[in-house]
């Protein structure tokens, strides 16, 4: 008897349409669409907002309605609860700067082959990112190290530091989360130039200047300073070849006192390389953006700590990708 393959094909048929969808949020998204959308709204006078033809914003309203990002009844639309929780751009749990930071993906991900075959971005898909994608990456992390920063301070007990460095700290939604749980703490971010622009924008919405210091350089080649018993590598590891973290790991180490602790989080893989799945795609991101980044596993990252002479402190999973490695300096 031949094997029934309907699901299976189902199945691929749903994985080789998902840019479809993907399509649709990035487009309403990226237009700010879920803003005129908090009360019922027609389809021409969404059009006539975003200066759209009807035909289109309709297609894309009903699309929406597909994905249950919107409800319809008697030709008016509205936010279903997930859009307005996550997609209207005054929400709490706003979540369109890193959506929009995906969509910037698109080009260097349809390239992906290229990059396969060459184990690296094809020179023209590295082009510098421009003043608006920079601004989305970067608040796009903040989207979900808000979420994140809160999970890290249910889970790690940060009561007893003083001084925290973060490296690569873009937003500083971890220094920020933790030193407002905390009135003892301080911390020192150091990021590029121009990130600790948007950085500084965010200390002073939260009103932490006095309490967070920042040093604008390379995290491989500019001093860090020393003293700090917090350090946190917060997804810098996965943008680095294995080489490059070691040497950073060690950076980390000497500029520690005893008995502080390195926190690494990221999206780290089981040993055989077989889990979780979205780690596993996220190597295939790095591969198309960067030269040398990855996901790695817990036995590197193990090495990498055990190298720089800390004690391993255990793993804390917030999510089945999302995974902190702690290290203590002895
Ligand atoms: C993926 S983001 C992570 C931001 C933040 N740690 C978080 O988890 O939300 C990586 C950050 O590292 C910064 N970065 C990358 N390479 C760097 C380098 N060599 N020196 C300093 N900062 C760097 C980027 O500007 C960016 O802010």
């Amino acid at each position: 008897m031949t094997q029934d393959y309907r699901e299976f094909a189902q199945r691929l048929d749903e994985l080789a349409s998902g840019y479809t969808r993907a399509q649709i949020l990035f487009t309403a998204n990226k237009a700010g669409l879920f803003d005129y959308l908090e009360n019922p709204t027609s389809a021409e006078a969404v059009a006539q907002e975003l200066g759209w033809s009807p035909r289109g914003t309709r297609m894309l309203l009903d699309g929406l309605v597909g994905l249950d990002l919107v409800e319809k009844r008697d030709g008016a639309y509205w936010n279903a609860p997930i859009a307005s929780h996550c997609l209207v751009s005054s929400s709490e749990g706003y979540q369109g700067h890193i959506i929009q930071h995906k969509g910037h993906g698109w080009e260097a991900w349809s390239r992906l082959g290229e990059a396969v075959a060459q184990g690296a971005p094809p020179p023209e898909g590295q082009a510098e990112d421009s003043e608006e994608e920079l601004r989305a990456f970067i608040l796009g992390m903040d989207d979900g190290g808000r979420l994140s920063a809160r999970d890290m301070l249910e889970h790690i007990g940060l009561a007893p530091y003083r001084h925290m460095l973060d490296i690569g700290g873009g937003p500083g939604s971890y220094p920020i989360a933790f030193l407002q749980r905390h009135p003892h703490l301080r911390a020192t971010l150091i990021d590029r130039p121009n990130v600790i622009e948007i950085a500084r924008e965010q200390v002073a919405k939260a009103q932490l200047e006095d309490r967070i210091d920042f040093i604008e350089g390379d995290f491989l080649q500019t001093d860090l300073g020393e003293g700090y018993d917090l350090v946190l590598l917060s997804n810098i590891v996965h943008m680095l070849d294995n080489e490059a973290n070691a040497r950073l790991v060690q950076r980390c180490a000497d500029a520690m006192v005893s008995g502080g602790l390195l926190m690494i989080k990221d999206f780290i893989v089981d040993d055989a390389r077989s889990g979780p799945p979205f780690s596993l795609f996220f190597a295939l991101h790095m591969l198309v953006h960067t030269e040398g980044g990855d996901t790695y596993r817990e036995w590197d990252v193990k090495e990498w700590t055990r190298a720089a002479g800390l004690k391993d402190g255990g793993f804390v999973d917030l999510t089945p990708q999302t995974r902190i490695w702690l290290a203590h300096k002895p």
